[in-house]
């Protein structure tokens, strides 16, 4: 497995202006794109005010028709209850632009989760460009848990980072919660991830992941490094306040 060597790190006053920072990258990758842009979303606090912006400041300035939206992992619960990340980002964001369903690529989270891992294996294949035999997103948004998970990948299951399928069942090791996840080897074979990391409850995590502090190594997110793409963590102030920058 290989550490999280290099990196660019992005610190912004405040969320609103790292939301910023994501929507011109949305809209870049929409407009340069010969065919489509092709996203895997996140769930989390810090992407809930992310598409909150973007659904109020950035409504009509991408062109939302040329990105398919996935999910890089999903509760194993339906799509209209609280915990569904789709349930979120269509409440705080699709449901509020003009975007195809189509366009739209959802986590089954009602399946039987070791049938929806093929199916949906099979969605990002027809979809989602190949790279050295793995889908490679155009872009990978990522939250950082405090416990070092990314995605749903965690610290009791490590070893999800280097499956060789394209998703897997997870378990949330309190909630025991089951979880459709992206592995490892998807993740990094991404063209752009950007871990979007806000608040000051993340200080800790950030300092042990990006300065390899006592046992950095047995957190997921220490391995998200692209293998030929490119890594950012956009933080805030709060979350980059034991880190020098
Ligand atoms: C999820 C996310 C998960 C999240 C982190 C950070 O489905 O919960 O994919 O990985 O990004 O737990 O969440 P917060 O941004 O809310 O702290």
């Amino acid at each position: 497995m290989e550490f999280t060597v290099s990196c660019k790190i992005d610190v912004s006053k405040g969320v609103e202006e790292l939301s910023e920072k994501i929507a011109k990258i949305l809209q870049s990758g929409a407009s340069a794109s010969e065919n489509y842009f092709t996203v895997a979303l996140s769930g989390g606090s810090t992407p809930k005010t992310i598409f909150k912006y973007l659904s109020r400041n950035y409504k009509d300035k991408i062109l939302w028709n040329k990105i398919k939206f996935f999910w890089g992992d999903e509760r194993c619960v339906p799509a209209d209850h609280p915990d569904s990340n789709y349930l979120m980002t269509k409440e705080n964001l699709f449901g509020k632009i003009e975007i195809r369903a189509e366009n739209i690529f959802p986590i089954d989270g009602d399946n039987i989760p070791a049938e929806e891992v093929v199916s949906y294996s099979s969605i990002i294949k027809e979809n989602v460009v190949m790279k050295d035999g793995f889908p490679s997103f155009d872009l990978i948004l990522l939250g950082l848990g405090e416990d070092g998970h990314t995605a749903s990948i965690f610290p009791n299951q490590i070893e999800l980072l280097d499956s060789k399928n394209i998703c897997e069942v997870a378990l949330h090791p309190l909630l025991n919660q089951k979880r459709i996840t992206l592995t490892g080897e998807v993740i990094n074979n991404a063209d752009q991830i950007i871990f979007l990391v806000t608040g000051a409850s993340k200080a800790k995590m950030i300092d042990t992941i990006l300065n390899k502090r006592t046992d950095f190594e047995k957190l997921p997110a220490s391995f998200v490094k692209p293998k030929q793409g490119k890594l950012i963590w956009m933080l805030d102030e709060a979350a980059a306040s034991l880190i020098a920058t």
